[in-house]
């Protein structure tokens, strides 16, 4: 057994079919280059210390579904604490919120720092199959952020619900993506904004069926808009995506909010990244002057950005 073992896991922002993502329709995302760390260290008892950077509040509303993450994590390795306790350290710079894909960068993390404190030599494939189990914790995960924070790049992501053999494939772009990614610096339960829809859905069924079969069609649009660094065709596609969103109810007013200010600042287009009803916003940006103008319109009115390209 090594000292110490040190692993760490990419956050991502989705650019397509957050939620759609859920009942087995393509996505589009990407990891960023913001990760989390962590440090396992053995110890006399079993201690996680947090020292990653959060929206306030992030770390309570999530303590539960953290608590089922470990939970699910440790006993699908097979890890036993109690008998071999360790101290787990959490840091990095991936700023926590909802829509960063936080939790599945800590899975990922945590998974590796113990195949790291152990000597287990375990693969990507396996890392990223221990991460979904821990994504679990919030009831239906598609797979798409243990993925990303697994694997990195920009990917075309398809959940198989029936085999789990889900389609990933590298995406390559025809010109990199600028984009502003917009905290709301509201935290949202994935697990309950998740059931809210599939409640939603099983009372409504015929409109779920109709939205479903816009984003199917704006998703292909979208793969090829990218694919051929179509701009034009990728904002309206992603405004659209937005639209859908808000049929569903993950929207809220400081989305609508910040969409509305960085447009008015000449961003191209806007939809929340991730869970929605809080979380991030992405925000279409083409070139570093745009890009500047608009994190600073968002700013101005009172939200933290980050600002960063997709290549
Ligand atoms: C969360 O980052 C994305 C959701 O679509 C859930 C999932 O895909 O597991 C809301």
């Amino acid at each position: 057994m090594a000292d110490i073992g040190r692993g760490t896991g990419f956050g991502k922002t989705i650019l397509f079919g957050e939620h759609f993502a859920v009942y087995g329709l393509p996505v589009i995302a990407s990891a960023i280059s913001d990760r989390t760390v962590a440090d396992i260290v053995p110890s006399e008892k079993y201690e996680l210390i947090d020292n990653r950077p959060a929206t306030p509040g992030y770390k309570e509303k999530k303590k539960g579904e953290m608590e089922r993450s470990m939970k699910l994590l440790l006993d699908y390795m097979n890890i036993d604490v109690k008998r071999d306790p360790v101290k787990i350290i959490l840091s990095g710079d991936l700023f926590c919120t909802s829509g960063v894909g936080a939790s599945a960068a800590m899975a990922t993390a945590i998974a590796r720092a113990f195949s790291d404190l152990y000597g287990l030599g375990i693969g990507d494939e396996e890392i990223n199959r221990i991460s979904y189990e821990a994504e679990k914790s919030t009831g239906t995960p598609s797979g798409i952020d243990n993925t990303c924070s697994t694997f990195g790049g920009l990917i075309w992501f398809i959940r198989d619900i029936d085999s789990g053999k889900n389609t990933i494939e590298p995406i390559k772009l025809g010109k990199p993506l600028d984009i502003v990614l917009a905290n709301t610096g509201i935290s949202q339960d994935t697990k309950a904004v998740l059931s809210d829809v599939k409640r939603s859905k099983e009372a409504d069924p015929g409109k779920y069926e109709v939205t479903f079969s816009k984003y199917e069609m704006l998703v292909k649009d979208a793969r090829k808009a990218l694919e051929a660094g179509d701009f034009e065709a990728v904002a309206r596609n992603i405004d659209k995506n937005h639209e859908l969103l808000r049929e569903i109810n993950v929207s809220c007013d400081e989305v609508e909010k910040i969409i509305s200010a960085a447009k008015a600042s000449g961003a191209l287009a806007g939809k929340i990244t991730g869970t929605g009803r809080g979380g991030y916003v992405i925000l279409f940006t083409p070139g570093k002057e745009l890009q500047e103008k608009v994190s600073k319109a968002v700013e101005s009115i009172g939200y933290i950005t980050m600002k960063t390209t997709i290549l």
